[in-house]
């Protein structure tokens, strides 16, 4: 079994280049991260971007993204979240989807597999995995070795109310694929714009901040956003196990973050 580095980038939330989201410019600092990627990890097997690339699934904010990613030294997969466009992305990236129309990949790495699911459900802020998509997840589990998930939604509640309200809807379907299977050794969400880990069904999974902005530790009253700094994730698979590292990056537009 090789040992093997993947990068977790989630939640750009690009809008048309020169704008603004939530007092920062989601383009530029996609750029300072991949610059940092390039500088540190330009030996990483995969990066994953694992949703919600754009904010409104505006056709200038994929074309935005593929620029950038032109840049990016590792090969990279990209995935669908809620805030993305299905059309305006496939208008940019034809070759992503499958032949049944969604984004999901099994990314062989040497004993370990990436297997990138699609929860982009059109006019649901909630991930949704219908039959087709789980039946694609049976069949890519069967000899797939340890496998490693990567879905936007999570399936696991975090504790707070304003974003377990939007995790993947029915979970209980994905639960029982992956108790079918059992080689699967982690689950790696976005959608939550905070870092949260724990185990699901016994199974370890994480989440990791947006590139944008963040979610407060709110454990009651409605969603709010905060300002610490971005960060991608670093996951080291090995003989051993599986070990996550939450980096943030230095920006340009650094701040001041004001903080939570
Ligand atoms: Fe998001
Ligand atoms: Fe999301």
């Amino acid at each position: 079994m090789n040992a093997i580095k993947i990068i977790q980038v989630s939640d750009l939330h690009l809008v048309m280049p020169g704008g603004a989201l939530q007092g920062s410019d989601p383009l530029l600092r996609l750029e300072d991260c991949i610059a940092d990627l390039n500088r540190h990890h330009g030996d990483a097997d995969l990066v994953v971007f694992s949703g919600d690339l754009t904010d409104d699934g505006e056709p200038g904010a994929y074309a935005a993204l593929a620029t950038r990613l032109a840049a990016l030294e590792a090969p990279y997969r990209l995935m669908m979240g809620n805030h993305d466009q299905r059309a305006a992305f496939a208008a940019t990236f034809p070759d992503a989807a499958g032949a049944d129309g969604f984004v999901q990949a099994a990314v062989d790495l040497g004993g370990w597999t990436a297997v990138l699911l699609d929860t982009h459900e059109p006019g649901h802020v909630e991930g949704r995995l219908c039959e087709t998509r789980l039946g694609w997840l049976d069949g890519a589990l069967v000899g797939a070795g340890n496998a490693l998930i990567f879905l936007h939604h999570p399936p696991a509640a975090i504790g707070i109310p304003s974003l377990d309200g939007s995790r993947l809807a029915e979970p209980e379907g994905l639960a029982a694929v992956l108790r079918r299977h059992g080689n699967v050794r982690h689950l790696f969400a976005g959608h939550v714009h905070r870092r949260a880990s724990g185990a699901w069904h016994g199974i370890p999974f994480a989440t990791v901040r947006s590139t944008n902005h963040q979610s407060a530790l709110a454990f009651s009253g409605p969603h709010r956003v905060s300002f610490e700094p971005p960060a991608y994730a670093v996951i080291l698979a090995g003989e051993e196990g599986i070990v996550v590292h939450e980096q943030e990056f230095p920006c340009r537009q650094r701040g001041p973050f004001p903080g939570r």
